[in-house]
């Protein structure tokens, strides 16, 4: 049921750990689930992704999806960043379950919600971010 590529980034996930002077810091969570992802980002004056790491505390395939997604941005620049959908972290996973595909969504929320925090710390304008509203993934 679940593919390879999904096997692989559960059991050995790439980037976990934080990032203790991030310059960016997204956390979201899923109501339903009550899964919780955190992603840290180092973006240099370039605007690129020097360093991305994560912590999720939820499914595999949250766990797989986080890991895939910090692979995808990590030396890409902010741009490329915001452009990634849940879509191209379900497709590099080579698929996933349909009621896993939250777990993805997940992901690019998580990346989203660490840009728009990088955005908010710096003053600088992420386009296509512009009124991004993260949930607090604490409210639940
Ligand atoms: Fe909710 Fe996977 S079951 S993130």
């Amino acid at each position: 049921m679940y593919t390879e590529e999904v096997m692989d980034h559960f059991k050995n996930p790439r980037n976990v750990g934080e990032i203790k002077d991030a310059d960016g810091v997204g956390e979201v969570g899923n109501a339903k689930c009550g899964d919780i992802m955190k992603i840290y980002l180092k973006i240099d004056e370039k605007d690129i992704i020097t360093d991305v790491k994560f912590l999720t505390f939820g499914c595999g395939s949250a766990i797989a999806s986080s890991s895939m997604a910090t692979e995808l941005i990590k030396g890409k620049s902010i741009d490329e960043a915001v452009a990634l959908t849940n879509k191209a972290v379900v497709e590099a996973l080579g698929g996933l379950p349909k009621a896993k595909v939250h777990c993805s969504v997940l992901a690019e929320q998580a990346v989203k919600s660490a840009l728009y925090d990088y955005s908010q710390k710096t003053g600088k304008q992420i386009k296509g971010i512009e009124n991004y509203k993260p949930e607090d993934p604490h409210e639940h």
